[in-house]
């Protein structure tokens, strides 16, 4: 049996097709989102942030301490696209707090922890296929062209730019490049690439926030941002405003990040025969893992302050494991573009993500090189891309 289309497509979506083998209830499937009743959730196995292969472990935080499912994958993280990572351990909620500033010193934090991965993801961020092929682009940007459209002549701001695969890109794209990032390592390893690539790209250092000023006031033709990014910015509405600062009239933005769903998802077992499942046997039985709501949704004054002592990329461990997040609802991003004056453009949200961002939940699509949900893949909103122009 299909689903039924309203079911299935979300508006703006690029959803894949729903793949699911037929089930009872599917026509009611479309009531699952009205959330009436959650699903329960007895077990928390882990935050599933680069769970790590090799054994068990037992976690304390939280009411449950329970063991950690063996052997997960190497290189999954969730939490915050490409930034987050790590090992298990969970310490959410711990930053200081706020009163305007979001939590003191969450930016030397962030740049020590950024610093200390940018050599182990300079192994594993798919250089050598940069260097040897020059028409060869980033996974990242490839899934982005058909939205990103062309860019060739542009003055291009790539904002968080980190070690400088998806920059190269662009330039490869035909764009007069400039990359920002707050981590001088990640930095060095961009210039060495770009080097390496005979790549003409310059790189600045700055916070985001800074970068209008770090950048003289130049103004772009597009600001660019990828995957993983804007969970390291305390405050949306001051990235729309810097984003706006950096645009030409007529400017376009282009951000494909982590949805903030999935960035509020962790990999739980369900605990419980949950009472809807007669009628909707779309539920998930007792027993496996599933998508949970844990972590914040909207922006929060205090960070997310996680200990991951590996990353996503590489196989070393991270010197400096502190860093500090923030996620932001889809609606907060909206309304934060809009009211720095840029009109939008599009919104489309994606079912894959390039990263094992749930462990245990995840296929990897070799078409496009993202991970999905193995079930029911129509759940999850993973990324999104929006565009938008400065007026
Ligand atoms: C996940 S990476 C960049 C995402 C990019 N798509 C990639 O994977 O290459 C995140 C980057 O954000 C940078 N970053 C974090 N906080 C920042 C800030 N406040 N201003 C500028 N860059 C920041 C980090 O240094 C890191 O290089």
């Amino acid at each position: 049996m299909e689903l039924p289309a309203h079911c299935v497509a979300t508006l703006g979506s690029a959803h894949t097709a729903v793949n699911t083998s037929p089930r009872a209830g599917e026509e009611d499937a479309c009531r699952l989102g009205s959330a009436r009743c959650a699903v329960l959730i007895a077990r928390p196995l882990a935050r599933t942030r680069c769970a790590l292969a090799g054994g068990s472990r037992s976690l304390s935080s939280g009411p449950h301490a329970v063991q950690e499912e063996s052997a997960r994958h190497r290189s999954s993280k969730v939490g915050c696209g490409f930034g987050a990572s790590g090992a298990p351990h969970r310490q959410a909620g711990r930053a200081a707090s706020v009163r305007g500033v979001p939590a003191d010193g969450y930016l030397d934090v962030n740049r020590t922890n950024w610093d200390s991965r940018a050599s182990v993801h300079a192994q594993g961020y798919g250089i050598d296929g940069l260097l040897a092929d020059p028409r060869h682009l980033s996974s990242v940007v490839t899934f982005d062209l058909p939205r990103l459209g062309a860019i060739a002549g542009l003055d291009v701001v790539h904002l968080q730019c980190h070690i400088g695969t998806d920059t190269l890109s662009l330039a490869r794209l035909g764009a007069r490049v400039t990359g920002v990032d707050l981590s001088a390592a990640s930095l060095d390893e961009a210039r060495s690439l770009a080097k390496r690539a005979g790549a003409d790209i310059e790189y600045v250092q700055s916070d985001v926030y800074a970068a209008p000023n770090a950048l003289d006031g130049r103004r772009f033709d597009l600001v660019y941002t990828g995957v993983g990014a804007i969970c390291w910015l305390p405050n949306i509405r001051r990235w729309a405003q810097t984003v706006a600062d950096l645009l030409r009239p007529d400017g376009r933005l282009f951000i494909r990040d982590g949805h903030p769903v999935l960035l509020s998802a962790l990999a739980m077992t369900v605990g419980a025969e949950h009472v809807d499942r007669q009628q909707q046997q779309w539920i998930t039985g007792p027993g496996p893992l599933t998508p949970a709501l844990e972590l914040p949704y909207f922006e929060q004054p205090k960070p997310l302050v996680w200990n991951d002592e590996y990353s996503y990329a590489g196989v070393d461990k991270v010197a400096q494991p502190r860093s500090m997040e923030w996620n932001h609802g889809l609606g907060e991003i909206v309304t934060a573009v809009l009211d720095a004056g840029l009109e939008l453009t599009s919104l489309t949200e994606h079912d894959s993500v390039p990263w094992d961002a749930l462990p245990g939940l995840m296929v990897l699509d070799e078409d496009v090189k993202e991970y999905r949900l193995r079930d029911r893949p129509e759940r999850l909103p993973a990324t999104f891309t929006l565009t938008a122009r400065r007026r």
